[in-house]
């Protein structure tokens, strides 16, 4: 399917640079209860963020399965994890989403467990504490010994594939981010996870640079894969394709 067995496809989109007067049409790919939870988003960069995150996904998920974008529908883990719920066949797509303030990342990949997750690098009060609570022995020593003008990119890049790896098992923080260790010192790697889940040899963790300032990071089970980054310009036409196409009523 479009190179998913051999590739990782990451999508990364600002919603800032979508049009704000056209937000009405993307909830038009949107399914009555996605409708629903957006209303209920009183923060309205948030709801923006969601409603165009969402219709994305369904647009590029209509791409990869050739269907329509309004005809998806998902289905949730026990911990709330969206897969693809009622397509006969799915092909074994699997995704994640990850926003946070107005960027968005969509991966897309098949056969395996996925997770993404993009954070910014902001500083914060109790850095230090969160990296106790969060961070092996290892981590934390490393995380300690950097110069200090790396280390708020360190904490955030900890954070992301830590982030990454419980959302790729679908047990996202319930699992707890101290559940596994991840080595940066060279290429960023998973050092220790909880036995269940296999051997941390089984799982790639890798970079994706989509935004400044953000640190966002991909997990996933199985051999390493390609990581092909699409940016917005792949989504655009394929979004106003779909929200300028109504679709059966
Ligand atoms: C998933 C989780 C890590 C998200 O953290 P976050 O940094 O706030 O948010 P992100 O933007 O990175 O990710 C959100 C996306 O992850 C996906 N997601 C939700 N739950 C997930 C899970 N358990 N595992 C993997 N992905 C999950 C969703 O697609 C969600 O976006 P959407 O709702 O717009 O589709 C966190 O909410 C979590 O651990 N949840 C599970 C435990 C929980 O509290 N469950 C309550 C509901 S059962």
């Amino acid at each position: 399917m479009s190179g998913l067995d051999r590739e990782i496809h990451v999508y990364s989109l600002n919603v800032a640079h979508f049009l704000y007067d056209y937000s009405r049409c993307f909830w038009s790919l949107l399914a009555d209860d996605e409708r629903e939870r957006a209303s209920r988003i009183k923060h309205q960069e948030t709801q923006q963020c969601f409603v165009l995150v969402r219709s994305c996904l369904r647009s590029l998920l209509g791409r990869y399965l050739s269907c329509d974008a309004r005809s998806i529908r998902f289905a949730l883990g026990e911990k709330g994890k969206p897969r693809l719920a009622g397509l006969e066949p799915d092909r074994g797509l699997v995704f994640n989403v990850s926003h946070t303030g107005n960027f968005g990342l969509i991966a897309f990949a098949s056969d395996t467990a996925l997770g993404v997750d993009v954070e910014r690098r902001r500083p914060m009060t109790d850095m230090d504490g969160i990296a106790e609570r969060c961070f092996s022995a290892g981590e934390l020593a490393h995380w300690r010994a950097l110069p200090p003008d790396r280390c708020l990119q360190a904490f955030f890049d900890y954070w992301c594939f830590k982030e990454a790896f419980v959302k790729a098992t679908g047990q996202g923080i319930t699992l707890g981010l101290e559940s596994c260790v991840v080595d940066l010192s060279r290429q960023p790697r998973m050092d220790l996870i909880p036995n269940s889940y296999g051997n941390p040899d089984e799982w790639q963790v890798a970079e994706i640079d989509a935004f400044a300032d953000h640190s966002a990071g991909i997990c996933y089970r199985g051999a390493e894969r390609k990581l092909r980054h699409f940016d917005e310009e792949a989504l655009v036409n394929i979004l106003f394709t779909d929200v300028t196409h109504r679709g059966p009523e």
